[in-house]
């Protein structure tokens, strides 16, 4: 039984300006992290889940159960039923200037589809953007790449075959892409309710902004170096270690950190062991991708890094997070340039973001859902300084 009144956290004056670290603002029901276990979505913990076919785990999301054959059957049908975007989504998304990032990109692209097709029922445009989003990160990589026009989907296809037939990345296999990016879209789906971008979402709906906005606005906080767009860092810099000796690696580890320099891909917020989401791509490069030069990298790393950082007294967790390795397994299936990466993961985690808007708008309390998120800033430094004598 939950007790109302039970005090969860003590929020001192010390805590203030800590951007809410571990502050509890409320509930989840799709996923939850824990510190040593890492994230289970709805009780699942993220291994089981990841042989799955991934319309079953999106279903998870939104219906909080793993479907039945004839459950699943139907919600891809439903979901193949809602692909297409409207064509002025995609000539805006041709128009769009090559210097943009693909995040702004994203963002763009997420705009003009709620100009155009929102319904403003928050379960309704969950579905279809779920079951559209792929056709747009699609059309991002091959227009703004050079690769060649949008290619429209192919409705017999699942979620993630259908993406693998609309990029056309050139020269991959597409098996091997397929597994790969099967297994990072449910990996990255969701992170309990408190992640940046996940929040940010959540605050702008709370405002009853519609699924669009709020997925933009969370969009832009995925956008961030210190978020989402740590995933392209991570490849950079297992490219500039450039060995796979773990004697080398732990020199060179050892010299960044003198110099002041960041290691990507180890660490995190809330974790306190390796991030399960590492281990499962650590695993599946070892069937993909064994041989790769950078891959034994990133292997190298996962010792030499963790044996440094376990060192250093401030570091609350030296283990290899959910980038440590993803961009390494996307860049030997032929998706060779990081810019992209963070786009991969706003299009897994539109899923849970949206799984949660829709949670929050319209089954909490009661299905009155969560009021407009209106936290407290205590006034600092005010004081009325004139500039007159
Ligand atoms: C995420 O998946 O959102 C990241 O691990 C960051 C987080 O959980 O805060």
């Amino acid at each position: 039984m939950n007790d109302a009144k039970e005090v969860l956290f003590e929020i001192t004056r010390d805590r203030l300006n800590t951007g809410l670290r571990g502050f509890p603002v409320g509930t989840c029901r799709t996923s939850k992290v824990d510190p040593m276990e890492g994230v289970s979505y709805v009780g699942y913990p993220i291994a089981e889940l990841v042989e799955l076919e991934p319309e079953a785990v999106v279903y998870l999301m939104l219906h909080k159960n793993l479907p039945s054959d004839d459950e699943l059957a139907a919600f891809k049908k439903d979901l193949s039923s809602r692909m297409g975007l409207p064509a002025v989504v995609l000539q805006g998304i041709q128009n769009l200037p090559k210097e943009g990032h693909p995040m702004e990109w994203l963002m763009s692209g997420l705009l003009l589809m709620g100009m155009t097709t929102k319904t403003g029922d928050y379960m309704e445009d969950a579905l279809n953007l779920v079951a559209r989003a792929p056709e747009l990160v699609a059309a991002i990589f091959r227009v703004r790449s050079g690769w060649g026009d949008p290619i429209a989907p192919d409705t017999s296809l699942g979620l993630i075959d259908n993406f693998v037939h609309m990029l056309d990345v050139p020269g991959a296999d597409p098996a091997r892409l397929g597994k790969v990016l099967s297994t990072f879209y449910i990996l990255h789906m969701d992170h309990g309710g408190g992640n940046l971008s996940t929040f940010t979402g959540k605050a702008v709906a709370s405002g009853h902004a519609d699924l669009y906005a709020s997925l933009t606005a969370a969009m832009a906080a995925l956008y961030g170096p210190l978020h989402g767009r740590a995933n392209q860092d991570c490849l950079n810099f297992v490219r500039k270690v450039g060995t796979s000796d773990v004697g080398e690696v732990e020199s060179y580890v050892r010299n960044a950190l003198a110099n002041k320099e960041k290691i990507y891909g180890f660490g995190h917020a809330v974790l306190r062991a390796e991030d399960p989401r590492a281990t499962i791509q650590y695993k599946v490069g070892e069937e993909i991708c064994g041989d790769d030069p950078l891959f034994q990298t990133a292997k190298a790393l996962r010792v030499a890094a963790v044996k440094v950082l376990s060192g250093i007294d401030k570091v609350s967790n030296p283990y290899p997070n959910v980038d440590a390795v993803s961009g390494t397994l996307l860049n030997a299936v032929g998706l060779t340039d990081s810019n992209y990466y963070t786009v991969l993961f706003g299009l897994s985690r539109i899923t849970g973001i949206s799984a949660q808007i829709v949670d929050e708008r319209l089954r909490f309390r009661n299905g009155k859902g969560a009021p407009i998120y209106r936290p407290k800033y205590i006034a600092e430094d005010q004081e009325r300084r004139s500039t007159k004598g």
